[in-house]
């Protein structure tokens, strides 16, 4: 995104002053979780929380098809919820992001509602996807490896704070494995981190490109020319309107 519209944003909101230096804190980011799980969501005041997040995720939520940001359109509430805690309590480094989602600036109820508002996004019909070089390979690693946690379609399990995969981009899913690996994203699931500690960078590209592809239902996928109604006036860069074979096609 435009970097100048981060600083304006920053400087607007006064989130320049220094950030309280809290440990990770894995017990307040599970209570916290707990607690906007239990609130009626207020779709309305949603909408504007939402305002901040739109800078970086775009109106529609869709993140950007090289990867930097991800889709969070249509992701499960709990999940949304989960991550938005653990980012917080710095038990998933997100320096970005950080500063918007300080208690300061994001109420227990703004979580909440925030979420339950993105959940109803149509997803993108254009996620970034890998070369298509490899998807055979990608299909059976996904089939043994991951569908028995994430799904077989990577539909994921709202329940368990089990992320959607499907409609993913390609780039910000391979970063987020690695890092998952390597330990790197604290709030990983332990058993996935030891279950995928043996994949080649060909196997990880492999199974990404595969994922990136399982398709969200037609139902939930926006319709061609879409954009959030709710924000008619927002620039939007070009980058979203870019398709993703172009785009991977240029590495
Ligand atoms: C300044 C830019 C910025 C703003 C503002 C921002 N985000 Fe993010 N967000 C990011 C980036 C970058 C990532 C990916 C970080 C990474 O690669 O781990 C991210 C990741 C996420 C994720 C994790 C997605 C996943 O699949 O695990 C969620 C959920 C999210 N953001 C929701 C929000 C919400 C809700 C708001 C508004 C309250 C918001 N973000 C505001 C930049 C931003
Ligand atoms: C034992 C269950 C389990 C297995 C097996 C597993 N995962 Fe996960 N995975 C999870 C959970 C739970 C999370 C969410 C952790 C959190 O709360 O941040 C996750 C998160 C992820 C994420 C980050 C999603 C996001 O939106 O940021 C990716 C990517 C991912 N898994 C891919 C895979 C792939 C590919 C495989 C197979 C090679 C796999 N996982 C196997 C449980 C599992």
């Amino acid at each position: 995104m435009n970097p100048c519209l981060v600083l304006a944003l920053t400087l607007a909101l006064g989130l320049t002053a220094s950030l309280p230096a809290r440990a990770d804190d894995p017990e307040s980011a599970a209570k916290e979780v707990n607690q906007a799980l239990h609130l009626k969501p207020n779709l309305e005041n949603g909408r504007k929380v939402y305002l901040i997040c739109s800078v970086c995720h775009q109106p529609e939520g869709w993140g950007s098809v090289n990867g930097a940001y991800p889709q969070i359109a249509g992701q499960y509430a709990s999940v949304t919820i989960k991550q938005l805690a653990d980012i917080r309590a710095r038990n998933r480094d997100n320096p970005t992001m950080l500063p918007f989602t300080m208690s300061k600036t994001l109420s227990i109820q703004d979580i909440a509602d925030v979420s339950a508002y993105i959940e109803h996004f149509p997803m993108d019909p254009h996620n970034g996807m890998g070369p298509g070089t490899d998807l055979e390979l990608g299909k059976r690693l996904y089939a043994e490896n991951c569908a028995e946690c994430h799904g077989d379609r990577g539909q994921g399990v709202p329940d368990k704070h089990m992320p959607m995969l499907q409609g993913q981009h390609y780039r910000y899913l391979i970063r987020q494995f690695e890092w998952i690996r390597d330990g790197k994203r604290r709030n990983a699931d332990q058993e996935m981190v030891k279950q995928i500690q043996g994949f080649s960078s060909r196997d990880i590209a492999a199974i990404m490109d595969y994922t990136s592809r399982l398709a969200p239902p037609l139902e939930m996928v926006a319709l061609p020319g879409y954009v959030n109604p709710d924000f008619p006036s927002f620039w939007r860069p070009r980058v979203t309107l870019v398709r993703p074979m172009e785009k991977v096609a240029e590495r």
